[in-house]
């Protein structure tokens, strides 16, 4: 397993990088990445190539048995490069260039920043090809800004647009441009839209994704070169979890596997919901493992830093990204620097340099995941429930909510952080996605549904699977035009339902949702209501308020072997949520493990032979957690008798064997859900 940091040698003194070495060996690091922003050191001015300092760091870091993976570092233009070619600097939507001095100021369409890309590519890769420590590459950092309107850009716009709509009238009618007169005759008359004002919604969302576009392309530029030239090393990119202006699918194609940025200690301590979310985002991007190249290792913070990390919590972050799947740890960054922008960017190390708290906590992370990585080999999340996590969906709600408040992660998170309470993993998958694996899926606010993918959530049900859908599904089809068919639209016979009309709630305003015994309890509906006329569906809970009494607010309906479930309210309660999700596993007889204690995540990893089951406390308070009998605790090397207590942000590994697989399909067979369903 890699363990380290991410090291900047051209930062500190050369008298001191041995010191540096020494102390990255003696905390169990086995890697570091390099070259990240360094494109002025490497080539000093165009076409000239420097690579000695690097060299030189590379070769002392190897004497130390630390290998390295090199950036391409295009994130930041040299100051020559944006002098001699002003017009890679990025246009703004008012027409003014970027001034040079920050990072990622380049038009990702300019011909020449791309040919100057691909150059330091090509002569980073060619030099460093046979280096024996280093294993692999990290494109560019960060990728997803800035947004160019210049006229490069609005060239490049329109001929993305006639690649994938064809025809001028194919645009038109993709466009809805019958509306406000907007018939484009020439496809050079198409303008930049603004996402912020008020341009066609279409056009906001074709924009957007030819912004993710040019970023993906731009990388791709550079992987081919690497391939090309360095077969056998990796190729990875540093994604940023939840960031929304890519669709990270799409980035992730081209690459190995995928790395991810963690930075949760901004605000009070909390549980980490989002960061479960985002690792669980991150692993689904290939469908596969993942690491983290940047890992909270202190304060961050550009102007104002954020709190410090409490004792155990820096190993209780990076134990809950290994639980979700992350393979490979490297904390950002190694010493705090003393220069530039990131000067309250904590690393490990402080100013002063000094192996102090931050550092050791670090140190005894990797002492103990080097000792797991056998058993760590070969395993990822087990999970039988998905959500459907869309670009499109995000985007278009972005570019229109809707209703006040709405927002895609947001209905995500409910149904997330009700799971994670659950104790139940989670796989996050595209639109697109075989679902035939899972036992339960949520597509909550899927608000973007062709055909094909209303049709596959119809398939999925009917063979069995158990689907819950809500609020805003199925309103928009793949051009972000409004389906003309009563909702849910093409999901109808796998919920049995029909919306004529739905409901902002907005502000304080709220209604009343009442339970049926089937679905006890009493909720409150806030931001929005679908008016929801079952149509063959079970109503599990309704509204007392005189105007929507006689609509239902959740519904179930058996459709094929499995069933369709409607939740058509935001619900302020998260014990709604918490109810819902129980019903929902049971009615997909999945179960978990065990209940964790509110505040301890349960994640469990799963191999060929045997299973690594984390406990992660997310509290300031020591929990004991009540587990089956016959675990060992991995990190301890014992037997785990019953409970376990897990300290304040501890973290308890437990690992058994699988049972056989035989005897696993024997007991599904005789399993029913309490509702009678055969699973
Ligand atoms: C990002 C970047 C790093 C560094 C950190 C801290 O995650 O990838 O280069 O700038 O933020 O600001
Ligand atoms: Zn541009």
């Amino acid at each position: 397993m890699y363990i380290g940091v991410d090291y900047y040698p051209e930062h500190w003194p050369r008298a001191r990088w041995a010191t540096d070495a020494r102390l990255m060996r003696k905390a169990g690091f086995t890697v570091v990445r390099l070259a990240e922003f360094n494109w002025v050191n490497m080539e000093p001015s165009e076409g000239v190539y420097d690579f000695s300092l690097l060299d030189e760091a590379l070769a002392l870091l190897a004497k130390h048995g630390i290998s390295a993976i090199l950036c391409t570092p295009t994130a930041i233009m040299p100051a020559w490069l944006a002098r001699a070619y002003p017009a890679t600097l990025a246009t703004q939507r008012d027409g003014t260039r970027l001034t040079w001095g920050v990072r990622k100021n380049n038009c990702f369409s300019n011909g020449t920043y791309r040919l100057l890309s691909k150059r330091i590519t090509r002569a980073m890769a060619r030099y460093f090809a046979d280096t024996p420590n280093v294993i692999g590459w990290q494109t560019d950092n960060e990728f997803g800004h800035p947004f160019c309107h210049c006229a490069t850009c609005r060239a490049a716009f329109q001929e993305w647009l006639r690649g994938r709509h064809g025809t001028l009238d194919e645009f038109n009618r993709a466009w809805g441009t019958h509306f406000w007169g907007q018939r484009i005759q020439e496809w050079a008359e198409i303008t930049i839209p603004d996402d912020a004002g008020s341009h066609n919604p279409s056009a906001c969302l074709d924009w957007q994704r030819f912004f993710s576009w040019l970023n993906v392309r731009f990388q791709h530029d550079q992987v081919r070169i690497l391939r090309d030239l360095c077969p056998r090393h990796f190729i990875t990119h540093n994604f940023m979890g939840l960031f929304k202006e890519l669709d990270y699918y799409a980035l992730a194609r081209d690459l190995d596997f995928v790395s991810w940025d963690n930075y949760p200690v901004w605000g009070a301590p909390e549980i980490r919901y989002d960061a479960a979310l985002a690792a669980d985002v991150m692993r689904g991007l290939k469908r596969r493992n993942f690491w983290i190249m940047e890992q909270t290792a202190g304060p961050c913070g550009w102007g104002v830093f954020s709190r410090n990390v409490r004792p155990g919590e820096l190993r209780n972050i990076a134990w809950q990204q290994c639980a979700h799947g992350a393979d490979g740890m490297v904390w950002f960054r190694w010493r705090t620097c003393t220069a530039g922008r990131e000067q309250y960017w904590h690393g490990l190390l402080g100013h002063d340099g000094r192996p102090l708290r931050r550092y050791k906590e670090a140190a005894q992370t990797a002492r103990e995941m080097h000792a797991l990585a056998p058993l760590l080999d070969g395993t990822t999340v087990a999970a039988d429930v998905a959500i459907v996590y869309d670009y499109d969906s995000l985007w278009a709600l972005r570019i229109q909510p809707g209703f006040a408040e709405n927002d895609y992660q947001k209905a995500i998170g409910r149904y997330y952080r009700a799971l994670f309470r659950a104790g139940v993993n989670v796989d996050i998958v595209p639109r697109d996605a075989d679902l035939s694996r899972y036992k339960l899926v949520l597509a909550p606010a899927l608000h973007v549904l062709p055909d094909d993918a209303a049709d596959r959530l119809v398939r999925y049900v009917r063979a069995g699977g158990i689907l819950l859908v809500d609020c805003r599904t199925a309103v928009k089809d793949g051009t972000n035009l409004c389906h003309p068919r009563t909702l849910p639209g093409l999901l109808t016979p796998a919920l049995g339902i029909a919306i004529e009309e739905y409901d902002a709630v907005p502000g304080t305003m709220n209604c009343a949702v009442q339970g049926t015994p089937a679905f006890p309890g009493t909720f409150t509906a806030v931001h929005y209501t679908d008016w929801v006329r079952p149509r063959g569906a079970t109503q599990l809970a309704g509204y007392t308020d005189w105007h929507i009494r006689k609509y239902a607010a959740l519904t179930r309906h058996a459709c094929g072997t499995g069933a369709g479930w409607y939740l058509g309210a935001v619900i302020k309660e998260d014990a709604f949520y918490d109810q819902l999700v129980r019903q929902l596993l049971d009615d997909a007889c999945v179960t978990a493990l065990l209940r964790p204690p509110a505040g301890v995540e349960l994640c469990v990893r799963r191999g060929a032979r045997h299973e690594l089951i984390f406990l992660v406390n997310h509290t300031e308070e020591p929990q004991t957690v009540a587990v089956p009998a016959g675990l060992r605790d991995a990190l301890r090397n014992r037997a785990c008798a019953g409970r376990v207590t897990l300290e304040r942000y501890g973290v308890v590994v437990l690992w058994r064997a699988r049972r056989s697989p035989v005897a696993k399909s024997k007991r599904a067979k005789e399993q029913t859900a309490p509702n009678g369903r055969t699973c």
